[in-house]
């Protein structure tokens, strides 16, 4: 094991790699709460597993990339995209957020950024915090039942009632215009940093903290893609087919 990392203060660590705030934070140790200790001091009472996180910290890595992304997911079937996609939506609600929000109050306690400064970040933050968790949720509770039931249809299943009433509701285009509306969330947050500008001047918990913006609004953007350019395709051509379907069973309409 890293005997270098281990009796480095979390503060420098974090200095050292902007990456580790995060991965700490994963294993439940916000740097910002005990700046002066070290991963050894820690990990004692917060009952964490060392070797592993000391692996994490020593593989941070580039997450792959979209087309890296777009080949493995395109051989796949809706409901394995839409696994994918369920499962990022868990990791942005669980730790991502979560985490952004802890840095977000941190900055509270920073003397060098002027107190109207820090209001706008909070406001910004929790507007932008809003609406993606509402876009997640639409995505979840409408479009994928939507596909899923579709893929029932499809598979034999006869949509009766409520169902019915839900596809004549729906459709992808509407999805997709809807979608395309959504998908600049974090226009407020990159007007007000000045897109993720910084100095030399900033202080750490703010270089963290737009480090932190930059890597999750990249890590949206090809999100965003596979929905828009993999999975609504797919989706398109999918309603298409459970059209024709319905057509034939004279039960759409
Ligand atoms: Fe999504
Ligand atoms: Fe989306």
């Amino acid at each position: 094991m890293s005997y270098r990392l281990i009796h480095k203060k979390l503060i420098d660590l974090v200095e050292e790699n902007p990456n580790y705030a995060s991965i700490l934070y994963f294993y439940g140790i916000p740097f910002q709460h005990y700046p002066k200790h070290t991963l050894n001091q820690i990990v004692n009472y917060n009952k964490v597993d060392l070797p592993s996180l000391v692996h994490d910290l020593q593989n941070t890595h580039q997450p792959k990339g979209y087309r890296a992304l777009y080949e493995v997911l395109a051989v796949e079937d809706i409901s394995h995209i839409i696994a994918y996609i369920k499962n990022e939506h868990l990791d942005f609600i669980r730790y991502h957020l979560p985490f952004m929000a802890s840095l977000v109050d941190n900055l509270q306690n920073e003397e060098n950024i002027h107190k109207d400064l820090m209001l706008d970040f909070r406001y910004f933050f929790f507007e932008f915090h809003k609406s993606f968790v509402e876009h997640i949720k639409e995505e979840e509770e409408i479009v994928f039942n939507y596909l899923n039931l579709l893929e029932r249809i499809l598979n034999g299943h006869t949509p009766m009632g409520k169902e019915i009433f839900f596809l004549q509701k729906n459709s992808i285009a509407k999805f997709i215009s809807h979608h395309k509306d959504d998908d600049d969330d974090m226009k407020g947050i990159r007007t007000l940093t000045d897109q993720y500008r910084l100095d030399e001047q900033s202080p750490l918990f703010m270089r963290i903290f737009y480090h932190e913006l930059k890597n999750f609004e990249n890590k949206l953007k090809i999100h965003s893609r596979i929905e828009n350019e993999l999975l609504f395709p797919k989706a398109m051509r999918l309603e298409q087919k459970v059209g024709k379907e319905l057509e034939r069973i004279g039960k759409k309409n």
